[in-house]
């Protein structure tokens, strides 16, 4: 039976090497006359911010810059992303970096359009007024925030991670460039490549994917597959960096379209209480919640022809999460102590985490604290 969906519409996705070089003629489609650049100190040393002002300049579209976004943006990064607009009069967002870049742009992008602060935006379809068109260039292939309408942003008080979410808070056009993805470090590229990893095969069997989604999910999940390896070993072509940047996007767009699971409500809790990095503590968890849905029959199914596509690819023979465990372990990443965790009290954040309510299997509290024992019991392989 074809299960009922709604689908989201795309950003324009512009894909190719340079494809940066031809953001103002991108402006003007958006109706943009002055743009406000956001993107954080790590891009500004790049080179690439003074590149796209450069550009703009040239062109005759005035740009004011705010390279201040920080990781995990909170209310107050949003404010004062904010603030320092009000300035400077624009009529278009372009938000060039990371997941958190994005993030901030877009909820600066909120805050000028609607007014408030970000807790009033906490859900999907709360900014009742019209948004600035934003442009997204992502400078990781990672997050995925390119394809999407939501900002994860955290509140100032409890810290708790809010997705604020509205269909016009998606991008208008998505410039996919992966030159820009030359320069990341081999750490960034691990984490951030783990992460679309997950997001593309989270979404292929949570309990909202349908015809829509899981097109996507598929296509993530084959650009990735492909070109991971070499990345991960610092020895990625351009080619592979495309492939990254199309399977992130790419799995944006079937997250977009439908959810996430437990990998990453089991996660979002280690980064909250532990400061783990979003990329290590889903790959970390990932395998372990793999394991335990393939006791779905859908779940099961899908894994199994996802091997296949692996093994019609000359990627590897073994079954997926096997490939998974091994792609993750190539990694090397810190071993993460889980003796110093207190597991129950984890568990019990998990549960409120709500993408977890999308996983194939339910996952309680009781679940959840199986999971995390698998996953730092040093005797237990993932
Ligand atoms: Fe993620």
């Amino acid at each position: 039976m074809i299960v009922p969906f709604a689908s989201r519409p795309s950003p324009k996705l512009v894909f190719g090497a340079g494809a940066l070089n031809d953001l103002p003629a991108y402006v003007r489609e958006v109706g943009g006359l002055a743009v406000y650049l956001v993107s954080d100190r790590g891009i500004a040393r790049t080179g690439y911010v003074d590149r796209a002002r450069g550009l703009l300049k040239a062109a005759g579209i005035p740009v004011s810059c705010f390279t201040d976004a920080r990781e995990n943006p909170t209310e107050t990064d949003a404010a004062t992303c904010r603030d320092q607009a009000l300035g400077n009069p624009f009529d278009c967002l372009v938000a060039l970096g990371g997941g958190s870049s994005l993030d901030t742009a877009r909820a600066c992008n909120f805050l000028l359009s609607n007014g408030g602060a970000m807790r009033d935006y906490h859900g999907y379809g709360k900014a009742a007024k019209p948004m600035l068109p934003m442009i997204a260039i992502p400078t990781t292939a990672g997050t995925g925030s390119e394809t999407q309408s939501y900002a994860l942003i955290s509140r100032d008080d409890t810290h708790e991670k809010m997705a604020c979410g509205d269909p016009k808070a998606r991008a208008r056009i998505a410039i996919l460039d992966p030159d820009l993805t030359a320069t990341l470090p081999r750490s960034t590229a691990i984490l951030s490549g783990l992460d679309a990893l997950s997001h593309a095969l989270e979404s292929a069997v949570c309990t909202k994917r349908n015809a829509v989604s899981s097109i996507y999910s598929e296509a993530a999940f084959r650009h990735l597959a492909g070109a991971v390896s070499r990345i991960f070993a610092g020895q990625g072509t351009a080619d592979d960096r495309g492939h990254m940047q199309l399977g992130a996007a790419f799995a944006g767009l079937a997250i977009e379209n439908s959810m996430l699971g437990g990998a990453h409500a089991s996660a979002n809790p280690l980064t909250a209480r532990h400061g783990v990095v979003h990329g290590h503590a889903v790959s970390h968890m990932l395998p372990h919640v793999m394991r335990y849905n393939s006791a779905d029959a859908g779940a099961g199914a899908i894994y199994a022809r996802y091997a296949e596509l692996l093994r019609e690819s000359g990627e590897s023979s073994v079954p997926l999460i096997e490939w998974v465990s091994g792609i993750v372990k190539q990694c090397a990443l810190p071993a993460l102590d889980g003796s110093t965790m207190d597991l129950a009290l984890l568990a019990e954040d998990a549960t409120r985490q709500w993408t977890g309510k999308f996983n194939p299997r339910p996952l309680q509290a009781a679940e959840f604290l199986s999971l995390y024992r698998r996953a730092f019991d040093p005797h237990v392989s993932a």
